[in-house]
């Protein structure tokens, strides 16, 4: 987990800036994407080009809402579990928001280094490939991230709301939203699927079997551990449990972000319509693609039929 402090010091400040920013001013594009102006700016995405990583870090990629914050806390306890010392990031560990001089920082900092992110894998700094930085990419449904995308700006009493769910689902399905489409993030890191230091994690798999899918990361990450500490590692990173913590762990925007945590509740903001359109937006970007075949299992709890 990132020092508790200034995590929430970064938290609390984008929310600051969030509070003067109306909906329409909150994007601006980069590189053909839109991003908050309240996180990421054109600088750091700059500087973000030379940043370089070690082989010994660990990326986490994720499209928004997909369950960034519960790898990342799964992924320091295996590491505290290892290493016997805390984990600790005093940044932001999402890599490309923050100042630009965060890059020169975290030269400093011990390995291994968790680098969280919500980029396609083509807008990674090259040193990640050159050097081999093992990453693991978490998928969600995309009708269960739409709603907890929504839910995190229309709850969230700070962050811009939209007008109604219709109005975010429209958005949402033209990629208008913070880190833009969900359909390209999955086209994009498609073609790295069988990378050897790429691994795909599904939200959904996690929460049928936490300590199945703690297993797989762990071994992915090259660490080796006793069932008991597997045992106790997933103990403390169920919803229930990070929920309970969030307050001390992420600040006031804590009970936001562990909102719901479940597979489903797309079921209760989507109407017919929606939900056929979604199918249809799925089977056009991804049905051709690998990436189908390992979210086969979302036809059970999507609706869609590939
Ligand atoms: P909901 O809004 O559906 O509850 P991110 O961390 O990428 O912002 O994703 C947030 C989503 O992941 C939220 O979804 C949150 O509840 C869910 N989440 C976080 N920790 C979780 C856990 N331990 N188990 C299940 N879901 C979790």
């Amino acid at each position: 987990m990132a020092d508790k402090s200034k995590f929430i010091e970064y938290i609390d400040d984008a929310l600051e800036k969030s509070k003067e920013t109306a909906l329409s001013h909150l994007f601006f594009t980069y590189q053909g994407i839109p991003y908050p102006v309240t996180m990421c700016t054109a600088e750091t995405f700059r500087a973000l080009d030379a940043f370089e990583a070690r082989s010994d870090d660990i990326v986490l990629a994720s499209y928004p809402k997909c369950g960034s914050n519960w790898i990342l806390h799964i992924v320091s306890e295996l590491i505290f579990a290892v290493s016997k010392k805390k984990y600790t990031c005093p940044e932001f560990p999402v890599l490309e928001c923050g100042d630009p001089e965060k890059y020169q920082r975290m030269k400093l900092f011990p390995s291994p280094r968790i680098l969280t992110t919500h980029l396609h894998y083509d807008k990674l700094p090259q040193s990640i490939f050159k050097n081999k930085t093992k990453i693991l990419v978490i998928f969600r449904n995309p009708k269960d991230t739409a709603v907890s995308f929504f839910h995190f700006h229309n709850d969230v009493p700070d962050i811009p709301s939209y007008a109604s769910w219709d109005e975010f689902f429209r958005q949402f399905i033209k990629g208008q939203v913070s880190w833009g489409s969900y359909f390209d993030f999955a086209v994009n890191w498609n073609k790295y699927i069988d990378n050897e230091n790429v691994k795909f994690i599904l939200y959904e798999d996690l929460k049928e079997n936490l300590v199945v899918g703690i297993k797989q990361i762990s071994e992915f990450l090259g660490f080796s551990l006793t069932d008991e500490q597997f045992q106790a590692i997933s103990a403390q990173t169920t919803f229930q449990a990070m929920r309970e913590n969030s307050q001390e762990t992420h600040g006031a925007i804590g009970p936001f972000l562990f909102r719901k945590g479940e597979v489903g509740d797309w079921k209760n903001l989507f109407n017919e319509t929606q939900n056929q359109e979604m199918d249809e937006r799925f089977k056009e970007c991804l049905l051709k693609l690998k990436f189908v075949v390992f979210v086969k299992n979302w036809n059970i709890v999507v609706n869609v039929s590939f």
